[in-house]
């Protein structure tokens, strides 16, 4: 059997297998008893009962907006992370002045719902504000991260589960040997060390908060993810021996559905390295792509995705470090997979990367999801 055709199988088996006949006949979008998927049957109750934190990340736009996003929201997850409101650029739109309107709306909303808050991110190469390129130098840099991490950092004390405190510093492309991304402005402004210095930041300004290193493209087993996954280990390792305070491995997971690599030694490597250097594991920006898929049936590019879901976290649930899962978004209709960037093969076509479909009806994902977690181990 081929992997594709393994998947397949796999998928189809996945996504009936306990689930009512009610709920089992296709398309399954038109047939689900709402009640089925909420309560007792949401995403955060299957994972509660296994000691696991469920999530998406919001836009805040639709928080304010949309009534039925909100009621999503609270009815399926544990634990959100704001898609873009925390970052650089949008909480320091100005070299002296701050806006936390939508961070703060976030805040507000998850708490009033009884959610645990990622915090996304204080320090990465992108989402950098406009004044940043002619504002930093190597004399002030440090002092720029400093405050930028006090000021957001204390904002939110006490009330985020964990801090991506750096986001993405290893590129190998960059030709370093140690892997670190050294075309990033803060690298190029305070060098290696900058690392160091945001996490000792992050720890003084919200002391409770699990301070995480975030980054993408280490999941699976093929040699180029196996050379970044190593680059990533090889940073942690160093950060841990030198005393910088670091908690947690986010693996971010943007998938893909039309890639032949497979999960195995990936998913071992990842939670066998965490566990060693006793770090705790969040799956924090999972989705996949089905760009690349030829076939056009929504149905069995849905089914394939969702085998990629069943797949990739079952493996990664195998390890008891791991905490958490969160999808980058909720419904398909919202994904930054939908941006004309990320669409290529198929420019006219929407992909389907998420749990919920753009009328806010569960998908196959949202079943691999589920029965992903009834088969982890309690943690
Ligand atoms: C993305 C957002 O989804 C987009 O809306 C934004 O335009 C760009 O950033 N890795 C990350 C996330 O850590 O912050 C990115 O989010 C997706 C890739």
């Amino acid at each position: 059997m081929t992997r594709r055709e393994w998947l397949r199988q796999a998928a189809c088996s996945v996504v009936t297998a306990g689930i009512p006949a009610l709920l089992r006949a296709e398309p399954r979008e038109q047939n689900a008893d709402p009640a089925a998927i909420t309560g007792a049957g949401s995403l955060k109750a299957h994972a509660t009962a296994r000691g696991l934190l469920t999530g998406a990340a919001v836009n805040t736009q639709l928080l304010r907006t949309d009534p039925k996003y909100r009621e999503v929201l609270t009815q399926q997850y544990s634990i959100v992370v704001g898609e873009n409101c925390m970052k650089f650029g949008p909480t320091q739109p100005k070299p002296d002045s701050y806006d936390f309107n939508d961070a703060d709306s976030l805040v507000s909303f998850a708490e009033a719902n009884n959610i645990k808050v990622r915090g996304h991110n204080f320090v990465w190469h992108e989402a950098l504000p406009d004044w940043f390129a002619g504002t930093a130098t190597k004399e002030n840099a440090k002092k720029l991260l400093v405050d930028h991490i006090m000021t957001v950092g204390s904002r939110y004390r006490g009330k985020i589960h964990s801090w991506d405190v750096v986001n993405e510093a290893i590129w190998i492309q960059d030709g370093r040997p140690d892997g670190l991304r050294s075309s990033s402005p803060w690298f190029e402004l305070i060098g290696p060390e900058y690392l160091d210095l945001a996490f000792r930041t992050a720890r003084q300004a919200d002391p409770n908060a699990l301070l995480t290193y975030n980054d993408y493209g280490i999941e699976n087993d093929s040699e180029t993810e196996t050379r970044k996954r190593a680059a990533v280990f090889d940073l942690l390792k160093r950060m841990k021996a030198s005393g910088t305070p670091i908690d947690a491995l986010g693996v971010q997971a943007h998938l893909d559905a039309a890639s032949t690599n497979s999960f195995n030694k990936g998913t071992r490597e990842l939670r066998d390295g965490a566990r060693h250097l006793g770090l705790q594991v969040f799956i924090t920006e999972l989705d996949v792509k089905d760009d690349g898929l030829d076939d056009d049936d929504p149905a069995t590019r849905d089914r394939e995705v969702a085998a990629v879901y069943r797949s990739f976290v079952g493996r990664m649930l195998e390890g008891k470090e791991v905490k958490a899962v969160l999808t980058w978004g909720v419904s398909d209709a919202h994904s930054w997979l939908n941006g004309k960037r990320w669409k290529v093969k198929h420019p006219n076509r929407s992909q389907r990367p998420l749990p919920f479909d753009d009328q806010y009806l569960p998908k196959p994902v949202f079943f691999a999801l589920r029965d992903s977690f009834d088969e982890a181990k309690r943690r």
